[in-house]
């Protein structure tokens, strides 16, 4: 028999982002637990945060997670692998000085990609900030210290995502160049160590070939999430309401960019007679 009675939490997850990158962890978020609310911060004004001072990301990540806690979350969601990274800078943990718990991008993805790989060398891209604050480096060394990892900043990815640019002989240009260092490494794993990073998973794939595991940031955080929720006894028992997304920049654009991160919605499912096959046995 189905438990009917556990413990339950109804409130909503908090998931905050420089922009629109962290769309993709709510759409992970939402495919895995589609019974709860999510509250979607996108700091557009003020993003991105790759190339920015990490001291000065940490001071925006402090008031995104204080400001969805006012908002009545039950857990936040940094899903910024810059904002985890400058987070993480403090103390090595994430939850420590925060009234509500907080799940990061950084954790989930090295412990899986600890798994994935099969001759200890792992690769991980990012933005400037996530990779020269060596959160990566101190994460993997903590969880699998004879694992090699290779790390390399790539600038020019976030502004191509944002501009729907995944797939042109440019983008494959730059990302050849990009990820040249780690395939010469021979790195069998790469973690997508930014959330923007899975729309160009196209590219990425074909590049490294089939024989390179691509650890998607995105994916593994909404997994460290569902874990912690069924431990917790804080499963939603039936979504509260409807996901609300607020961006501190300007709300068309972040709308428009929104339906590429979130993926397509279909408005309502219609269902059509389908004719195939011949009359029924009688
Ligand atoms: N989404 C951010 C991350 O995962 C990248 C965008 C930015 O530079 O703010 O690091």
């Amino acid at each position: 028999m189905l438990p009917s009675d556990r413990a339950h939490d109804d409130r909503p997850i908090g998931v905050f982002d420089s922009g629109v990158g962290g769309l993709t962890v709510a759409r992970a978020l939402i495919d895995l637990l589609p019974d709860e609310q999510v509250v979607y911060a996108g700091d557009t004004a003020r993003g991105p945060y790759g190339p920015r001072d990490l001291d000065e990301v940490r001071g925006f990540t402090d008031e995104l997670v204080l400001h969805l806690a006012g908002e009545g979350v039950k857990l936040v969601v940094a899903a910024c692998n810059t904002a985890t990274a400058a987070a993480l800078a403090v103390d090595g943990t994430l939850s420590g000085r925060f009234p509500v718990p907080v799940v990061g991008v950084i954790a989930p993805a090295v412990a899986t990609a600890v798994r994935a790989t099969r001759n200890g060398r792992v690769g991980v891209i990012g933005t400037v900030g996530t990779i020269a604050s060596g959160a990566y480096d101190r994460a993997m060394a903590a969880a699998a210290p004879d694992v090699k990892l290779h790390t390399r900043a790539c600038p020019l990815f976030v502004e191509l995502v944002e501009a729907g640019r995944t797939s042109d002989p440019e983008v494959l240009a730059i990302a050849r160049t990009y990820l040249a260092p780690l395939a010469a490494a021979d790195v069998d794993t790469v973690i997508l160590g930014c959330t923007h990073y899975p729309l160009l998973t196209g590219v990425l794939s074909y590049l490294l070939g089939p024989g390179v595991v691509l650890v998607s940031s995105a994916e593994e955080t909404a997994r460290r999430v569902f874990a912690t929720l069924v431990e917790a006894g804080a499963l939603a028992r039936g979504q509260a309401g409807p996901h609300r997304f607020a961006s501190s920049g300007d709300p068309a654009t972040f709308a428009r960019l929104a339906s590429r991160f979130l993926g397509p919605r279909l408005p309502a499912v219609g269902v059509e007679a389908l004719a195939v096959g011949g009359p029924a046995d009688t």
